[in-house]
């Protein structure tokens, strides 16, 4: 395995000093990491993973438990479908297939669910690009992923 960049151990090492003073202060430099690069990059959790002196698979468990964390960058576009119960009675599955759809199709654009936002009477609803879309059925929902897609200039 090749040593980590400079940078990249100059950015951990950083991270770490800054919550060297909290306890259990993992979570706290995954979220630092995160809010850095969008993802926690591999090279990141290897070097974070040498300088707290806990393991690799303990890291990759804590970026897999939390639904927040990411360990691949995010794509141009992300798609948040709420799947919580109102959501889900009223259609979020067709929603998320769509949007699942879209994006093995399209490329760049990220698929993330999530449990009820509180807008439960707008049901069933998604976020794209941070947009909020309500009452989605089918063609709302073409509706809504066809504003990813990328506006080409008319001929
Ligand atoms: S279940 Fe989707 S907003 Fe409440």
């Amino acid at each position: 395995m090749l040593p980590p960049t400079t940078d990249v151990a100059a950015e951990i090492d950083a991270t770490v000093a800054r919550f060297a003073h909290e306890p259990d202060n993992l979570i706290l430099i995954l979220h630092a990491i995160q809010n850095a690069h969008g993802y926690v990059p591999r090279e990141s959790a290897l070097v974070l993973s040498a300088r707290l002196g806990v393991p690799l698979a303990r890291i990759y468990e804590v970026l897999t438990f939390y639904h927040y964390f990411r360990t691949a960058p995010p794509g141009e576009h992300t798609v948040v479908v709420c799947n919580g119960t109102s959501c889900w009675l009223n259609g979020s599955a067709e929603v998320l297939a769509m949007a699942e759809a879209h994006a093995a199709h399209e490329g760049e654009t990220r698929v993330e669910q999530v449990r009820c936002v509180g807008c439960c009477a707008l049901a069933p609803l998604a976020f794209a690009d941070k947009k909020i879309y309500t009452h989605l059925d089918t063609a709302r929902t073409a509706d809504m992923l066809a504003a990813l897609r990328p506006q080409r200039a008319p001929r």
